[in-house]
């Protein structure tokens, strides 16, 4: 195991940018997610990660070790893909041992490794099965024996999941979750489910156009989003255009702005922000709704469009008075009210919400 340090690197295809000057700092032992939209440069990163891309300029580090130049068989990583690639004609038990025996370890061992690999994917009785003769999860299982025997410094995993059912694909999460953490290896793992990030991350990369977006932790980017197009890539977001009245230079400072008429609060999300063009983020279920006669501070009018109920929540659609469409979720569990579309409401803005630039 390793840290992995990303200084700088560029790529691009063609003259086509696809990595700008991109950094970072994957910390040994961390479960370390890149997610983006589709084409965003995650699996080039990857694979220069592997050595399978040459980068243009920056460095490559393993812990001290530049990694820059060194090809990928000497880079000690395993690596799983999103199409498995077994080899087909192999058993499973010849898929695990292939690394072993290609670095030449003595029989004994390699029968002893690939027993103890299988059994920790629980495949032990398919040893002898082909490929062809498996399901789409259990293959999935022999692509992770194959990479994890080899007992590599970091192990990288491009969108692993996505070729399986829903159920089958919350299954494995856990199934990597306790292999990875019991070999304490570090990982680098790619998704574009945002869903699959937040709930295996130590910590996650969002990705822009070959750029890093933020960083931060599950609960730092779904609470604290630094720009409109992270708060809207994780989770649902409202994303509201507000008009700023006055704002306290203070970085969590309060700031005051109005909405459908109202001068209402909330608090500085970013140091700096353009105050002609900023934004409100709120979580749908950081919101309330009340009678439209209700003298709740921090409100807005809006009338209901649509009601969706859901059984543990309900969903709403609100037209804010002289802005946009909004959802707001209310839990089955509160102690709210039920309204109906063509109903008059008051919305609840937490004092809380966070204004950024747009
Ligand atoms: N070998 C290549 N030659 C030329 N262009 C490439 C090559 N590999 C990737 N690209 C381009 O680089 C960009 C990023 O591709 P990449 O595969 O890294 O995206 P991604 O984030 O993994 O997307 P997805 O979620 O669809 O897998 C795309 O515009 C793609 O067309
Ligand atoms: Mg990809």
């Amino acid at each position: 195991m390793a840290s992995i340090s990303i200084e700088g690197v560029k790529k691009e295809f063609s003259g086509n940018k696809v990595l700008e000057d991109l950094s970072l700092h994957i910390p040994d032992g961390a479960f370390y997610t890149l997610l983006g939209p589709s084409g965003c440069g995650k699996t080039t990163l990857l694979r220069c990660i592997a050595g399978f891309h040459e980068t243009d300029a920056g460095r490559l580090l393993f812990d001290q070790d530049d990694m820059t130049r060194v090809p990928t068989h000497r880079r000690d990583i395993g690596m799983v893909f999103q199409d498995y690639a077994l080899f087909p004609d192999k058993t499973v038990f010849d898929n695990v041992a292939y690394g072993l025996r290609a670095r030449a370890v003595a029989k004994a061992e390699i029968g002893q490794r690939v027993g103890q690999a299988l059994a920790s994917v629980g495949l032990t009785t398919l040893a002898e099965r082909y490929p062809a003769q498996m399901s789409g999860g259990q293959r999935q299982r022999v692509a992770l024996a194959r990479a994890l025997v080899i007992r590599p410094r970091v192990l990288l995993m491009d969108e692993p999941l996505s070729n399986l059912d829903a159920k089958m694909r919350t299954q494995m999460r856990d199934v990597i979750l306790d292999l990875v953490q019991e070999a304490h290896i570090t990982t680098v793992f790619v998704t574009h489910d945002q869903e699959e990030a937040l709930a295996m991350s130590d910590k996650i990369a969002i990705m822009d156009r070959g750029r890093i977006a933020q960083i931060g932790t599950p609960e730092e980017l779904y609470g604290a989003p630094v720009n409109a197009y992270v708060a809207d890539f994780i989770g649902s977001a409202n994303i509201i255009p507000v008009t700023i009245e006055s704002a306290d230079p203070a970085l969590s400072g309060d700031v005051r702005y109005r909405l459908g008429g109202r001068l209402l609060k909330g608090v500085r999300g970013q140091a700096r922000f353009d105050e002609n063009n900023a934004i409100l983020v709120a979580r749908p279920e950081e919101l309330a709704l009340t009678v439209a006669d209700s003298a709740a501070a921090n409100a807005v009018s809006g009338s209901v469009v649509r009601r969706q109920y859901l059984g543990f929540k309900t969903t709403y659609r609100v037209r804010l008075q002289d802005g946009p469409e909004i959802r707001v979720d209310l839990s089955a569990g509160g102690r709210s009210i039920d309204f109906h579309p063509g109903d008059s409401v008051r919305v609840l803005l937490p004092e809380q919400s966070r204004i950024i630039g747009a």
